[in-house]
């Protein structure tokens, strides 16, 4: 019986050793330690054995089996981490692969002029505000002295969407809507796009971009204008840049002028740029009509204020030499591309 158990013994572990995955193993483990097992089997046959060689015998099976137990969980586990290893080898990123690149957007050339205007202007301390884009007649002209019937009608083509409704032709409509709902000091800035029904052409589009300004308080003169102007033409422009103010007419501002700089591309020599005048018209302002200032009901006689209307149209295509407006609303990639 001792010999049997041991050939039985030597004969399992072998099998253990054979069995080439967990299936197979499980065969092994039935077949000598199941109820019907082989080592089982030995167990029950104790009884035949003398009182004296029982204990002896039973401490012998005891151990084979112990044995191969242990045998068994060993190749278990083996078996386990194997396939925890392969899952890991086959789920595994090689993070040093290259990867495909991100296309990147970048900004339109009109917002990074007008990012940087919007700086220039906000630690001069002006706020910056919103108005829509399709307005009523009384915004557009008639609170900014421009009455029906008037002639000043006819220096911008309108778009009319209906008989009182149009849209915008001028930044100028955010001056009202700011005075109505904000009492002096007031200083503002307003961009945003406008539309006239021009005709289209290397320096006209339908749809162009203003940014108005708006300042009112107690003494604001015409040198707190120029004082401004001044400064915004050399943060944009460089300090070598000369500013020249014309008369000009607006009708919602009195007196009112044109302000040009020197061009940036012959540097007042004269240049196709420049049609050969040595200057460039960036805005036209001038210090807010007392009938204006009446409509939203600030008291002319206390207050004074100047408007400005910068067209940044213009300015983009100076600054980046851009010889046609209409790249600007193509939104073609090749020439987005470059900013
Ligand atoms: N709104 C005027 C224009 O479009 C510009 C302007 C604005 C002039 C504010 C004076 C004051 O031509």
């Amino acid at each position: 019986m001792k010999e049997k158990l041991q050939s039985l013994k030597s004969e399992a572990l072998a099998a253990v050793a054979a069995a080439t995955d967990e299936k197979l193993l499980d065969e092994v483990r039935v077949k000598y330690l199941g109820k019907k097992g082989e080592l089982t089997a030995i167990l029950k046959q104790m009884g035949s054995l003398s009182p004296e060689e029982r204990p002896i015998m039973g401490q012998l099976v005891n151990q084979a089996k112990a044995e191969l137990e242990e045998a068994i969980s060993v190749a278990q586990n083996g078996f386990k981490t194997k396939a925890a290893e392969a899952k890991l080898k086959a789920e595994t990123l090689d993070i040093t692969m290259p990867s495909t690149p991100a296309k990147k957007g970048g900004l339109h050339p009109l917002n990074i002029v007008l990012n940087d205007m919007i700086d220039i202007f906000q630690s001069m301390g002006f706020d910056v505000v919103d108005g829509p884009e399709v307005e009523t007649d009384y915004y557009n002209f008639e609170a900014l002295n421009v009455p029906q019937d008037h002639p000043a009608r006819d220096m911008q083509d309108t778009f009319y969407l209906a008989e009182n409704l149009l849209l915008r032709t001028q930044t100028s409509a955010a001056q009202i809507r700011t005075m109505e709902t904000r009492k002096p000091p007031i200083k503002i800035i307003c961009p945003g796009r406008v539309y006239r029904a021009d005709e289209v052409d290397a320096t006209h589009s339908p749809v162009f971009h203003q940014i108005e300004g708006l300042v009112v308080d107690k003494n604001i003169t015409m040198c707190d204008l120029k004082g401004v102007l001044e400064q915004f033409a050399h943060e944009i422009y460089g300090k070598e840049t000369e500013v020249k103010f014309r008369p000009s007419f607006f009708p919602f501002t009195e007196p009112s002028v044109e302000v040009d700089v020197t061009c940036s591309e012959c540097r007042g020599k004269g240049c196709r740029v420049c049609k050969g005048s040595g200057w460039i018209e960036i805005l036209g302002a001038g210090m807010v009509h007392p009938r204006v200032l009446k409509a939203c009901g600030i008291d002319p006689e206390e207050y004074s204020g100047f408007a400005f209307g910068i067209g940044l149209d213009r300015l983009t295509t100076t600054r980046y030499k851009v010889s046609d407006i209409r790249l600007l609303f193509e939104n073609d990639l090749r020439f987005l591309k470059q900013f």
